[in-house]
């Protein structure tokens, strides 16, 4: 039968040999695939000079069991489909073909085989994309990975965090919380647990449940005072910050501080006169009192379980009203005062004679109109006060960023080309700019901190 379908094959054209194949396969005249692996033994049996030098080229090796190819196979899936003359000849002893069937198989091998070699060629690029993109996201994770810097302390329980999620230059989520055995994390993208937390780094960014990058963070004293519950307003870090300038609030200062409110002014002002000075906290309301103590506690405890030193236990606060205060106040002399609470005029009386002289007291108002009842109640007054300054403290948020196009990809900044040099500046004159090719945008940023309060600065000076 073989020699039969030999002779015919020398005379078969692609078309008929594809027909003869399909009716053959038709009438289960073969079964290819036990017979394909008795060929192989049986042309390796055969004539061993014309194996060898056939099985250097592809054309003659089996699709199957190359290498290259049965590599591609483990990629894809799949294997190469075999043309209908292939499959009718490799039914056939090697040496029983004529020439114009190896011809026939020659050319068609050689096309598939420079169209495997260019699917090598991109498969083996690939390959290398993926190891060089392996190696970078290794060689970031070890930098990122590092032990914590000598001085750091790794994230324990009892701590308070931030955690934030940013999104096409969005916060779209931001916590702040203490973390504490066999709780969770929970946000609209899935959870983090808080043992998976502790014993890190800060600043590491970990995946919830779902998979979204969240920062967590040890959060500043700012963020402290704006994330911490709150009873009242508090006064605005950038509002706090100016008035510790216009005080000149040194280490070891003795201030007054009024109402305590929610505590956040206080905490600015423990920190600023540091360990050597002290801070005296009034408030009028109890709830507001108890928010105050309770948030300065929080701080300081978590201050040292990450710091590993106690904060300063420098403030001490009042439940009482600082228009009658007098008794508390006497024999009680400082370096400044601040004053955050409705008619603060009233107040006056009762705290300059503690003021020393040439000393600043800060008044934080919400409404113009309350700075015009207090410069009206000083007028009125005959206390040794002259008002300084009246400010606003206005912080411009700006937008700097990469220019994006529509795909999320980097806009390219397009060297300008002279009349005369129409020719594009290289790659490897890119690569050696010293500066990157991707233009920004940069503006005012749409979303702005409103007002918040005026600031005014007293002096007291004795005539
Ligand atoms: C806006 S809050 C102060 C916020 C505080 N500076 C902070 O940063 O959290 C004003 C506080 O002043 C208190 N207060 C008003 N009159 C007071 C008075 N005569 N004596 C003491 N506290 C008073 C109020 O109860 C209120 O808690």
């Amino acid at each position: 039968m073989a020699f039969g379908l030999n002779l015919g094959l020398s005379f078969m054209t692609r078309k008929f040999s594809r027909k003869c194949f399909m009716c053959f396969e038709r009438h289960n005249v073969v079964q290819v695939k036990p017979f394909l692996s008795g060929l192989r033994s049986f042309a390796s049996d055969q004539d061993d000079s014309k194996r060898d030098s056939r099985s250097s080229d592809a054309s003659v090796t089996p699709a199957f069991t190359s290498p290259s190819f049965s590599h591609r196979a483990s990629l894809f899936g799949r294997r190469r489909p075999l043309s209908p003359l292939e499959r009718v000849s490799q039914l056939l002893p090697e040496d029983t073909l004529s020439q114009e069937v190896w011809d026939l198989r020659d050319t068609r091998n050689s096309e598939v085989g420079r169209l495997e070699r260019n699917t090598e060629n991109d498969v083996k690029q690939n390959c290398q994309n993926e190891r060089l993109e392996k190696e970078e996201a290794a060689s970031h994770e070890q930098a990122t990975a590092h032990a914590c810097v000598s001085g750091e302390k790794p994230i324990s329980f009892g701590e308070t965090l931030l955690a934030e999620y940013r999104r096409n230059r969005r916060m779209e989520f931001r916590k702040m919380f203490q973390l504490k055995e066999g709780l969770k994390i929970h946000s609209n993208w899935g959870l983090i647990a808080h043992e998976d937390i502790e014993g890190r780094p800060t600043g590491r960014i970990l995946h919830t449940s779902m998979g979204i990058p969240i920062l967590i963070r040890r959060p500043s004293l700012e963020e402290f005072t704006l994330f911490m519950k709150r009873g009242p307003a508090i006064a605005y870090p950038k509002d706090a910050s100016a008035m510790l300038t216009m005080m000149d609030v040194t280490e070891g200062d003795c201030v007054l501080d009024s109402g305590s409110g929610s505590g956040a002014m206080s905490l600015f002002l423990s920190r600023a006169v540091g360990c050597k000075g002290s801070v005296l906290s009034m408030e009028i309301r109890e709830d507001h009192h108890r928010r105050a103590v309770l948030n300065y506690q929080r701080w300081r405890s978590s201050w040292s379980i990450r710091q590993g030193e106690k904060w300063p236990d420098n403030v001490h606060f009042y439940h009482g009203d600082l228009i009658s205060a007098g008794s508390l106040l006497s024999g009680r002399g400082f370096n400044s005062v601040a004053l955050d609470m409705i008619n603060p005029h009233l107040a006056l009386p009762a705290v300059v004679p503690h003021l020393h002289s040439g000393s600043v007291c800060a008044v934080y108002q919400a409404n113009i109109t309350q700075v015009i009842d207090l410069m009206e109640g000083l007028r009125c007054s005959a206390l040794p006060l002259v008002c300084e300054r009246i400010i606003e403290v206005q912080y411009r948020d700006w937008l700097v960023s990469p220019s994006l196009k529509k795909d999320g990809t980097f806009n390219r900044r397009k060297a300008p080309c002279g009349d005369d040099d129409e020719s594009e500046p290289s790659e490897d004159t890119e690569d050696l700019t010293p500066f990157g090719d991707v233009p920004y945008i940069a503006r005012p940023h749409p979303e702005q901190t409103s007002h918040t309060a005026f600031l005014v600065k007293l002096r007291k000076i004795l005539k």
